[in-house]
């Protein structure tokens, strides 16, 4: 039986104020989860979500944002298009609305994305900025057959990579890339001997950012796809990123490294979390990552049993950005409520 609508939406919307974040999280990517079930139930789904953006929770909403955009359906643009708009409302959630019209990659969001070019907040810029440079690629005859390569190559890698993994991979914000010159292996350029080039791309602040996200992405398909040195080379240009001036660019590292849950990053995103001068949206990433890798850990090694005093540190100190707290207190809630064996409903999605 299917889980009931009415009751998903009573514990999303919180209309009674007692439900805890992780709950209305969960009641979140349930709705999400559903929405690719069922295509009748699409719209009334894309609506609940929609019809929560009075909340005081800038990070809820921005997972709403997310999780809209990753339904990847039109319907939703009207939701998102009113996010955007409201100038009062927090960066964060502005930018995630951004994201998510790239993500469903219609040219009818262009104008709306196009006007906000020239927003006062820059990650809500940048966020345009790649999301219309993302729906023209989309668009495009060049788009179109990169997408071909992609999907040829990811059947040559049906054993490694299975169809319902690749069928419920998130959106990226900007495709990875496809096409490397003089490649030895066609059927597999996210190998070492790529690296070099995805991280001087990456690296380079001259270049525009949706190039340079796609050379993050790249990185993160070879930490996914390479060896055991190709993971150690792309995981260090991943953290050598963190330095770079862009918020917005450190943000989608630190997202990056809680899709990935490598061990290798505990260190930078444990540094990033403890950084009072670091923007809140990229310490809220790096919380979430770090989230993820503990879930993730049989017993906790050194470093790692320091990041979780740091993420406990952070969830209670009043001082810190609600966003940096929430997703603390959310991270904390998420990994005690997946080790309860009492529970049956683990959080199974990336969140944004
Ligand atoms: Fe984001
Ligand atoms: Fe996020």
């Amino acid at each position: 039986m299917l889980p009931d609508l009415d009751g998903l939406e009573a514990c999303l919307h919180n209309k009674a104020g007692d439900v805890k974040l992780d709950a209305r999280f969960r009641a979140l990517f349930t709705l999400k989860g559903l929405a690719s079930l069922s295509e009748d139930r699409k719209e009334q789904i894309i609506d609940i979500i929609g019809g929560g953006f009075d909340d005081d929770s800038a990070l809820l909403k921005h997972e709403m944002a997310y999780v809209l955009g990753q339904i990847k359906d039109t319907y939703a643009l009207g939701h998102l298009r009113r996010v955007l708009a409201d100038e009062k409302e927090h960066a964060m959630v502005r930018h995630e609305a951004a994201e998510a019209m790239g993500a469903i990659s219609s040219t009818e969001a262009l104008p709306v994305l196009e006007k906000y070019l020239n927003d006062s907040d820059v990650s809500v810029r940048e966020t345009c900025d790649l999301a219309i440079k993302k729906i023209q690629l989309d668009n495009s005859p060049e788009g179109q057959k990169e997408q071909i390569l992609k999907e040829q190559r990811d059947k040559a890698h049906g054993d490694a990579i299975d169809a319902a993994a690749r069928a419920s991979a998130p959106i990226d914000p900007a495709p990875a890339i496809v096409d490397v010159k003089n490649a030895k292996d066609t059927d597999n350029v996210y190998s070492l001997e790529h690296v070099p080039e995805f991280r001087a791309t990456f690296l380079d602040p001259e270049l525009p950012l949706f190039d340079r996200y796609r050379a993050m992405f790249a990185l993160r398909n070879t930490v996914q796809q390479g060896d055991n040195d190709a993971q150690i080379a792309a995981v260090d240009a991943l953290v050598a990123g963190l330095k770079d001036q862009s918020a917005l660019f450190r943000h989608e590292i630190c997202f990056v490294f809680g899709e990935l849950c490598h061990p290798a990053s505990v260190a930078a995103m444990t540094k990033v979390l403890d950084d009072t001068n670091e923007h809140e949206m990229v310490r809220h990433e790096a919380a979430e990552a770090l989230g993820g890798v503990l879930e993730d850990a049989e017993n906790l090694e050194n470093s790692q049993s320091e990041a979780l005093r740091t993420l406990q540190r952070w969830a209670t100190d009043s001082e810190a950005p609600r966003v940096v707290r929430e997703s603390c207190v959310v991270a904390l809630d998420e990994m005690a409520y997946n080790n309860d064996p009492t529970q049956f409903q683990p959080m199974d999605s990336i969140v944004a």
